[in-house]
C-alpha cells in the first residue's frame, strides 16, 4: 500500500478496490488553522478560494495527496475511496468537513453547479418524515444502484458524498457496485437497447428543466464498459426500451457482489461514476433519526 507522510493509507476491510485514506491528527490540526482563514461565505463566492484551501490539504502531505487521489480514481481496479480526519473532535465541526470537502475535490476537478442547492454543493437531510419527490430524503427505502448526473448536461466523472452528522442511526449503509464484479454486466452491455439512446429528467427539487438523451452503457478508451444510469429518471419511450431497464434494474438490485460499507462520520466516500454504482439501504425507523449529508460531483481536470 502506498505511504505518504501524514495520512493512514489502508485497504478498506469491505473490498479491495476501496482505499481507506486517515488524515492524522497533526495534519487535521493544521488544517484546522489554515481553514480560518477563509469563511463559508468566501468559499462559496470565490471559485478561487476553494483552490487555495486544496493547496493547504495537499501542501501538508508534500503535493502527494493530489496525484494519489487521482490515480486511485482513474484506475479501473480501484476508482474509489474513503478519506476523514483520523479523529473526530469538536475542531472537526460540519463548517471544517465543508472546507475539507472542498479541498479534497479541488485536488481531483472543478465541481459542477448544484441545481438542487444553487452552489457547487449540497448539504441535505435524511429524516424520519419526508415530504420530497425524490428517492434521496427517504430514510426507510432502499435507495437502488445508481450513477450521478444521468439528467444533466455536465459531465460527473466523479462523485464525493460526506457525512456530516448522524444521529439515531441503524442500517443506512452505503452499498456500491463496481462494474467489473456485476455478474450480469457482459449480457446486458451486449444487449443493443443499452446502446440506444434513452430520455432522461427529473423532479421538481432537482431545478433542472430541461431533458437531455443519452445511452445506458459506453464504452472508454480501453473498450471497457461504462454506465450511465438511475431507476427514477429515464422515460422509456417505448415496451423494448421499459423492459430493457427493468431487466437492469433486477440484475443490479440482485447482483451477490455488493459492497456494503458504513461510512464513518466525518468521512467522504469519493468514487469514479463511470465504473462504480452507488446506493443505499433502508435505515431502521426511529423517529429521532437524523442524517446530514455533503455532496459534490465534477469533472476531472483537463491536462
Ligand atoms: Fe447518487
Amino acid at each position: 500500500m502506498k505511504k505518504i507522510d501524514g495520512l493512514l493509507i489502508a485497504e478498506n476491510s469491505s473490498s479491495k478496490r476501496i482505499i481507506d485514506i486517515k488524515i492524522k491528527d497533526k495534519i487535521v490540526s493544521d488544517l484546522v488553522s489554515l481553514f480560518n482563514n477563509f469563511d463559508l461565505t468566501a468559499i462559496e463566492y470565490k471559485p478561487f478560494t476553494r483552490f487555495t484551501v486544496a493547496k493547504y490539504l495537499d501542501d501538508l502531505t508534500n503535493n502527494e495527496l493530489s496525484k494519489y487521489l487521482n490515480d486511485i480514481l482513474r484506475d479501473r481496479k480501484t476508482g474509489c475511496f474513503i478519506i476523514g480526519p483520523e479523529t473526530v473532535t469538536n475542531e472537526t465541526n460540519d463548517i471544517f468537513l465543508v472546507k475539507l470537502s472542498t479541498a479534497v475535490t479541488h485536488l481531483i476537478g472543478t465541481p459542477n453547479y448544484d441545481s438542487m442547492a444553487g452552489k457547487f454543493y449540497a448539504r441535505f437531510h435524511v429524516k424520519h418524515e419526508d415530504k420530497s419527490d425524490s428517492y434521496l430524503r427517504k430514510a426507510y427505502t432502499n435507495m437502488d444502484l445508481h450513477t450521478d448526473g444521468t439528467y444533466v448536461k455536465e459531465i460527473t466523472d466523479w462523485l464525493m458524498m460526506t457525512k456530516i452528522e448522524e444521529k439515531n442511526v441503524e442500517g443506512g449503509e452505503s452499498a456500491m457496485l463496481h462494474l467489473d464484479d456485476w455478474e450480469y454486466c457482459k449480457e446486458l452491455y451486449n444487449d443493443p437497447i443499452g446502446r440506444e439512446n434513452f430520455t432522461w429528467s427529473s423532479p421538481k427539487s432537482k431545478n433542472v428543466d430541461y431533458k437531455v438523451e443519452h445511452p445506458v452503457f459506453f464504452e472508454d478508451s480501453k473498450g471497457l464498459p461504462q454506465i450511465s444510469y438511475i431507476d427514477q429518471f429515464p422515460e422509456p419511450k417505448n415496451m423494448k426500451q421499459g423492459q430493457f431497464l427493468q431487466k437492469l434494474s433486477d440484475a443490479l438490485e440482485g447482483s451477490k457482489n455488493k459492497v456494503i460499507t458504513k461510512l464513518p462520520v466525518g468521512s467522504a466516500i469519493v468514487a469514479n461514476n463511470y465504473f462504480w454504482l452507488h446506493g443505499r439501504k433502508p435505515f431502521k425507523e426511529n423517529k429521532n433519526l437524523s442524517r446530514e449529508l455533503l455532496r459534490i460531483r465534477g469533472s476531472f481536470f483537463i491536462n
